[in-house]
């Protein structure tokens, strides 16, 4: 990717945004005096209150500095070295973390699974999951199933379709992972409890992001009700992986200043709402297509290259355009905790103006 310029108006992702000023200023904050380092500080015993409250249950919580540490950690956590990870074809693990998973694991390998709108179901999951004996030493142990909220393709598991899955998972033995780098877009969507989300539909780790909704660097690994072995193999885990920060503090200070207030949601919320006025303001246009129903924080389109050009010239901060066949190909525009209506106006008129 080229060395750009900064953009004040960018859809291409949502890190390429800034860190939203309650963050800033609860790490300036943190930044008084000295603590005891590793985790062993008021600001992280408190942080982890504030998700015990949010998730209405016993959580162990383990910052870590990127979500695909975090999912890597998580699944290393519930899943042995022979053990089968099922999730989509799509999935952040499979396509975008370099085999992190399989390398934190120890060995396990990830089952792909098709599934329209970046979704798995819960019958392909049972079918996949039964097609050996358990008791087989010769086979991969169907271990784990991962999912990820919201999808890749900024699509959302409603609570019911994660209530099958993990029914399906506890039939069969399976742990439950979430990743849920996108976990806010999807609650502010829903409406719903954290808890109706995650435990209570029977997931047993969350990889919890915070980054890309307005954090510095961030993610929380949140185990649910964990027994005292899970949560041993999780710290010792986290700890050799490098993610044990001596300045643990800063890091709590973000977690906690991000759900102070029901600020990740109200976040989360503003991206929601600025995707929808984009898909809307796409949709109404000739000659764009909405590739997948737009129920987060992201739209994925295709466009003609002319109008993508326009963005461009515009100033207009995206990814490369990709799958580009006959003048027209695929892009992602992505809305932030911080864009404005204006923003979404002018990546609308870049486009309008070029159709
Ligand atoms: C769905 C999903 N999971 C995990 C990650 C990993 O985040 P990081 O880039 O911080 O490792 C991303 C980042 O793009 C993501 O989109």
């Amino acid at each position: 990717m080229s060395k750009e310029k900064p953009s004040p108006t960018h859809f291409g992702s949502d890190n390429v945004t800034g860190i939203a000023p309650a963050i800033m200023d609860a790490i300036v904050a943190a930044n008084a005096g000295g603590v005891h380092g590793y985790g062993e500080d008021s600001l992280t015993e408190a942080m982890e209150k504030r998700f015990a409250e949010i998730f209405e249950t016993e959580v162990k919580v383990m910052p870590v500095g990127t979500g695909s540490i975090a999912n890597g950690l998580s699944l290393a956590t519930v899943t042995p070295p022979w053990g089968e990870v099922f999730c989509h074809e799509g999935a952040h693990i499979n396509v975008d973390e370099a085999n992190g998973p399989e390398f934190f694991t120890g060995g396990a390998k990830l089952h792909l699974m098709p599934g329209e709108n970046g979704k798995i179901t819960a019958e392909a999951l049972r079918a996949a999951a039964t097609r050996y004996p358990r008791a087989d030493v010769h086979n991969p142990l169907a271990s784990t199933v991962s999912i990820t909220q919201a999808t890749e393709v900024g699509t959302l598991y409603a609570v019911d379709e994660v209530r099958a899955i993990g029914a399906v998972a506890k039939d069969e033995g399976l742990a439950f992972h979430m990743d849920g780098a996108r976990f806010a877009n999807a609650v502010a969507a829903l409406g719903c409890a954290p808890a109706d989300l995650t435990w209570r539909a029977g997931v047993d780790v969350l990889s919890f992001g915070a980054t890309k909704n307005g954090c510095l660097a961030v993610e929380g690994i949140v185990l649910f009700n964990p027994s005292p072995e899970r949560a041993d193999r999780l710290n010792h885990l986290h700890k050799r992986a490098g993610q044990l920060y001596s300045k643990m503090r800063f890091f709590s200070a973000q977690l906690d200043a991000y759900l102070d207030d029901g600020n990740w949601l109200a976040w989360a919320k503003n991206a929601n709402r600025q995707a929808k006025r984009l898909a809307d303001g796409l949709g109404g246009l000739n000659s764009v297509t909405l590739a997948y129903p737009v129920e987060g924080n992201e739209v994925f389109c295709r466009l003609p290259r002319a109008a993508y050009d326009a963005v461009v010239g515009a100033g207009i901060g995206t990814y490369p355009l990709y799958g580009e066949k006959d003048g027209v190909g695929s892009v992602r525009f992505v809305c932030a905790f911080n864009t404005e209506d204006a923003h979404v106006d002018d990546l609308i008129g870049a486009i309008a103006s070029a159709i």
